[in-house]
């Protein structure tokens, strides 16, 4: 789950950073390299870069391990129009939109625009990725069987509900476009199944398999 959140303050943002939450996909080392930089003490320094630009580059952390507060009076983070699941190559799904993760008894886990949610079944911080897909190996192109193309009927936006189902899938409702790791097939429906043990012979969706496998997670 969401672990110690640590904040830097500076004069115009302040940065909040969940360490849990972070798999060092870097994009923030990358965008400003003055603000992060993982071998410096404190490793973020907000004044180090416009209010605008810090906040463009903490929103494309892809696990919500960064979020920023303007103190400026600067525009917050807006949520996405649309709720979109990436299925990364050999990794998480990285979803994004107006996202409430609730556990089995319907208590609102965290809601935020961007979560990395563990599918190989290893990581320590379920539902979420803590990186361990990389020393486990797991690999799973993303693909997606073809889809056509958007269907008139679909509705975008609104609430997109991840209910992590006891020692099963994530049992995902609402409006929700799935993407390929590649980026060419999509996917839109209002209710998902999506494997979250590693074993599924049809993911990114859950074929039953986490039950011959034994898989457990709350
Ligand atoms: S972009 Fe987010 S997940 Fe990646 S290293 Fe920075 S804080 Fe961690
Ligand atoms: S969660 Fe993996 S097959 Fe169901």
């Amino acid at each position: 789950m969401s672990g110690k959140v640590h904040e830097y303050r500076g004069r115009n943002v302040t940065v909040r950073y969940d360490v849990k939450r972070c798999i060092h996909a870097a994009e923030c080392v990358r965008g400003l390299p003055q603000v992060f930089d993982p071998d410096r003490k404190p490793w973020v320094e907000p004044d180090a870069a416009g209010a605008d630009q810090l906040a463009e580059v903490i929103t494309r952390c892809p696990t919500g391990a960064l979020h920023f507060e303007r103190e400026d009076g600067g525009p917050s983070e807006p949520v996405p129009a649309e709720n979109t699941v990436g299925v990364a190559a050999d990794g998480p799904l990285y979803v994004k939109g107006d996202v409430e993760i609730v556990d089995s008894s319907g208590s609102i886990v965290l809601r935020d625009t961007r979560v990395a949610l563990c599918r190989c079944g290893v990581s320590r911080n379920k539902p979420f990725c803590d990186g361990r897909h990389a020393e486990a190996e797991f690999r799973d192109a993303g693909a997606l069987a073809e889809s056509g193309p958007r269907p008139d009927e679909f509705e975008a936006g609104g609430r997109l509900t991840v209910n992590p189902a006891s020692n099963g899938p994530l049992l995902l409702q609402g409006s929700m476009e799935i993407r390929s790791a590649d980026g060419r097939t999509r996917s839109y429906g209002s209710k998902s199944a999506l494997c979250r043990c590693g074993a599924s012979k049809k993911k990114p969706f859950c074929d039953g398999s986490h039950k011959e496998i034994g898989f457990h997670s709350d």
